[in-house]
């Protein structure tokens, strides 16, 4: 039960996974046989800078979790707010009877290193390839490695630099979606002299 706490005035939660906010990506993975398919994942993030890795939590009983573990390989790739729509589809009806693809209109694209397909319509998509597993409970999360990124033309300016305030990227928080929005700082500046 939820109390008001006595000492600081804060509402006091049960323990609860409020970590907000998080991305809401639309992952893609595909069985040796079959059609590719899209889950949509919250329960993501960087987990390593050197190798690039990042983790997902899958729910064995998913359909996808199975192409995961078949083929050991996914691609992220990040919802903007023109995929926002199809991110909430692919996370409200399973590949086990539904052709994601075909439903949300998405396109299909090449990984670079993977057999796995990319959303071409996502702004970055991030080809991964598992190292490791953990069964957590509720979830099992897949530790992974980068093995290449590919990103919008459009985000990328003349001199090869990532312009990813444009990209409209999607958070999600306590059940609801948001554009990114404005930048409020840097990588240091609070430390930066003017
Ligand atoms: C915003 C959002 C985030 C989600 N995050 C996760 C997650 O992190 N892990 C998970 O196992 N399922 C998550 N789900 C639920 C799956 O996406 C959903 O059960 C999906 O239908 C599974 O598809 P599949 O059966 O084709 O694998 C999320 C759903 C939504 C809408």
């Amino acid at each position: 039960m939820n109390k008001a706490s006595p000492n600081n005035g804060k509402a006091i939660w049960q323990p609860t996974t409020i970590l907000a906010p998080v991305p809401a990506v639309m992952v893609t993975c595909k069985g040796n046989e079959g059609r590719p398919n899209i889950i949509t994942i919250a329960w993501v993030g960087t987990v390593c800078s050197e190798p690039p890795m990042l983790s997902i939590s899958v729910r064995p009983e998913r359909y996808s979790y199975q192409l995961i573990k078949e083929t050991g390989e996914f691609v992220v790739n990040l919802a903007d707010r023109q995929t926002a729509k199809a991110t909430d589809l692919c996370g409200v009806i399973s590949g086990r009877d539904h052709d994601k693809f075909h439903e949300t209109g998405l396109s299909i694209g090449r990984s670079t290193t993977l057999k796995t397909p990319i959303i071409m319509e996502c702004p970055i998509n991030i080809e991964c390839k598992v190292e490791k597993e953990l069964a957590l409970g509720s979830h099992n999360m897949f530790i992974a490695r980068i093995t290449a990124v590919q990103i919008s033309q459009q985000l990328v300016d003349d001199k090869g630099c990532l312009h990813i305030e444009n990209a409209a990227l999607v958070g999600f928080a306590h059940g609801h979606y948001y554009q990114l929005g404005k930048q409020i700082g840097q990588f240091g500046f609070s430390v930066k002299k003017n």
